[in-house]
């Protein structure tokens, strides 16, 4: 005699939708319609986490970066400068001491408000301490007159 035995091992996988359970709700809609309940769907399938969409943000115009100075964008973190005519350049906003954000460019140099720290626009060098270490570069394309990040 065989005995055909079938195994059925049900495989339920995780997908752990989480039915919005109402845990505040007071309000109902009077619409007497009933809505089937719609459960958010939230894929695992995008291979990178990185959320953010840095590159390829546009920045400024380039009439926004004075020639010989620059224009700080504290959203972005990022100063960008003119140190000649048509030349751009861009660093972090973030001060290599302790890590304030830069406040102005004034007279050739990105200042930092926290301790007094300079850093020269050209290369983000240091031109005046406690900072000991330069300003580090950030990627900008100029196209036409539009800087963008990346
Ligand atoms: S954090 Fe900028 S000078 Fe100290």
């Amino acid at each position: 005699m065989t005995d055909g035995s079938t195994r059925r091992s049900v495989l339920t996988t995780g997908t752990a939708a989480l039915a919005a359970t109402c845990v505040g709700c007071s309000n109902y809609n009077d619409n007497g319609s009933s809505s089937s309940s719609e459960t958010p769907v939230s894929s695992g399938a995008s291979a990178s986490g990185a959320a953010s969409a840095t590159a390829g943000e546009a920045l400024a115009q380039t009439s926004e970066i004075p020639e010989g100075g620059g224009t700080i964008f504290k959203d972005q973190k990022i100063v960008v400068t003119q140190p000649t005519k048509g030349e751009f350049k861009a660093f972090s906003a973030i001060c290599t001491h302790q890590g304030c954000t830069v406040n102005q460019v004034v007279d050739g140099t990105i200042d930092c408000p926290c301790h007094g720290s300079k850093f020269h626009i050209a290369d983000g060098s240091v031109a005046h301490g406690p900072a000991t270490r330069p300003l580090p570069a950030e990627s900008i394309t100029v196209t036409g007159n539009s800087i963008t990040m990346g």
